[in-house]
């Protein structure tokens, strides 16, 4: 008796639960309706994974099995490229596979987990964005104590509190988002699940939650953004006081590292942060942070460093010769 009386309780509450969210799934409208720019994109982003995915497990691989390269920030390197490779594969895959649909559908279930993993992998990156400034910055305004500051330890530290922020960001970012109605309208404006797109379509007032996400994401991408200023501006200004052979060394491995930093920064400042969406562009700068940065990393990287290459160059050797014997 007591069974029963439980299970039509479990049975109501499930009901109620359906009732109140209707959405078992989420339609993507895609990026474009035009049959030759679907193409196009097809490629566009098939090309663009397939680097991203050698790219970035060249540089992981070669930081991990090269010796030379065994410094904090060829450590932190391989953790951005790490981080790149995991941020574009929540997304890339399953846009590359969407082509061949008209219909473009997710669970919600799918859809919180991208948007999890997307708010993970993104705030881990931008706090190592924000470690490989402050390596270069004691490497550079104080090279004497470099090694007791970059010590192993630390470096295992600062790498497990990127991790933890980024852990920590996503979990606050969807512990808000989770427990949301959705009854109405299902279609995301996008080609990925994008929480403030998203929130559009519960069907509950959303206005402090709106806030909450921009003040989470805006508050790391621009308190990130401002200490990566000043760390390079800092260092820059350092290297213009004091000129020497090794500054022009040093000014190359900068300006890659702030290209990136432009880079990744940009739309994602753009997209969180702006007060007001533009409503067609930020879909196609999601674009960019989704296949070109990720992309970008390994080339401005790798071309840029003549340690990298010499690496790279001696892994192949290493591997023909592994193969031949
Ligand atoms: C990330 O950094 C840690 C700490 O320096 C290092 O041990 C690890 O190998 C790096 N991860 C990758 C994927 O290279």
């Amino acid at each position: 008796m007591k069974e029963a009386s439980s299970e039509t309780v479990f049975w109501n509450e499930s009901r109620r639960e359906a009732n109140r969210s209707a959405v078992k799934e989420f339609i993507f409208i895609g990026l474009s309706d035009s049959q030759e720019l679907q193409i196009f994109l097809f490629v566009f982003f098939l090309v663009f994974y397939v680097g991203i995915v050698f790219g970035n497990l060249l540089i992981v691989m070669t930081v991990t099995y090269d010796s030379h390269l065994h410094s904090p920030m060829y450590f932190l390197l391989a953790n951005l490229s790490f981080a790149d490779l995991c941020l574009s594969s929540v997304t890339a895959p399953k846009t590359i596979a969407d082509f061949f649909y008209t219909r473009k559908v997710i669970s919600v279930k799918g859809c919180f987990t991208q948007i999890f993993l997307l708010h993970f992998f993104g705030g881990s990156e931008m706090v190592t964005l924000v470690a490989m400034a402050f390596d270069r910055y004691v490497a550079i305004c104080k090279p004497l104590s470099y090694t007791t500051i970059m010590c192993g330890n630390v470096c295992v530290g600062i790498v497990a509190t990127a991790w933890g922020i980024g852990f920590l960001h996503a979990v606050i970012q969807l512990s808000f988002a989770v427990s949301l109605p959705f009854c109405g309208p299902n279609k995301v404006d996008s080609f990925y699940c994008d929480l403030p797109r998203v929130l559009k379509l519960a069907c509950a007032d959303t206005y402090m939650l709106d806030i909450m996400v921009i003040a989470n994401s805006g508050v790391l991408s621009v308190c990130s953004f401002v200490l990566l200023i000043i760390s390079y501006g800092i260092i820059l200004l350092t290297i213009q006081r004091r000129p020497s052979d090794r500054s022009s060394k040093a000014l190359s491995t900068l300006t890659a590292h702030i290209t990136v930093v432009l880079l990744f920064f940009g739309p994602c400042i753009f997209i969180y942060a702006w007060p007001f969406p533009i409503k067609s562009l930020d879909k196609f700068l999601a674009v960019f942070y989704s296949v070109v940065t990720p992309l970008l990393n390994p080339i401005i990287y790798t071309l840029r460093n003549t340690e990298m290459k010499t690496a790279m160059r001696r892994l192949s050797q290493w591997n023909l010769n592994f193969w031949v014997k």
